[in-house]
């Protein structure tokens, strides 16, 4: 399948502009997936906050096969110490199983240009154990279940209880309404496993 041929099955930007408009405003008709928030921000590891758009969250004591959420810019970041058996579940899939086989640029902003929603483009290191989405359904914005281990859908990943949508061990929408994978928040991620989100 060509890029173009892949572009083309997604919706165009206008549509996907007015999609999130219509997004945000019924996120007050989602108040079930809001709610879920405030209870897993609680298991928030400490965080720096550096500016309201900036945080440094250390990882080192995140243990192979956790998963820990976090609050940046008001989002539910998830991040995934994925296992090696779930690095080669998520790196298995060809991209002509995926829904939404291209990531935008300004869905993954640490990629510089769209790229093809394998994981290894969407993970955050190059043996793929971290990733690292925001924890928002792109369907109308509620959050995912499946950061405690349990309800993560069919395909591993996430289970958005709201209307049924299912995202799998990369993030990636494989079955439901929602329209687009988890988008990838801007981050950088040292040898030190301090990670910074949003810059
Ligand atoms: S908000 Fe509708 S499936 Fe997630």
């Amino acid at each position: 399948m060509s890029g173009t041929e892949q572009k083309a099955s997604k919706p165009g930007r206008t549509e996907r502009r007015d999609f999130l408009y219509y997004a945000t405003a019924a996120t007050g008709t989602v108040a079930a997936g809001a709610a879920i928030w405030p209870l897993i921000d609680s298991m928030n590891p400490s965080a720096d906050v550096v500016s309201q758009s900036t945080i440094v969250v250390d990882l080192t004591g995140v243990a192979v096969g956790s998963r820990i959420t976090v609050n940046w810019a008001g989002k539910p970041v998830f991040i995934w110490r994925r296992s090696p058996e779930t690095i080669a579940e998520a790196r298995a899939t060809p991209l002509d199983d995926l829904v939404d086989p291209i990531d935008y640029a300004d869905e993954n902003p640490n990629n510089s240009q769209d790229m093809p929603a394998l994981d290894v483009n969407r993970s955050a290191d190059e043996a793929g154990e971290w990733l690292i989405v925001i924890g928002i359904c792109t369907h109308l914005g509620c959050v995912p279940l499946g950061q405690d281990g349990s309800n993560v859908g069919e395909f591993g990943g996430w289970f958005c209880a709201c209307h049924g949508s299912q995202y799998d061990r990369s993030g990636r929408i494989r079955k439901g309404p929602a329209p687009r994978n988890l988008d990838i928040p801007r981050y950088s991620l040292g040898p030190d496993l301090m990670l910074t989100i949003g810059a």
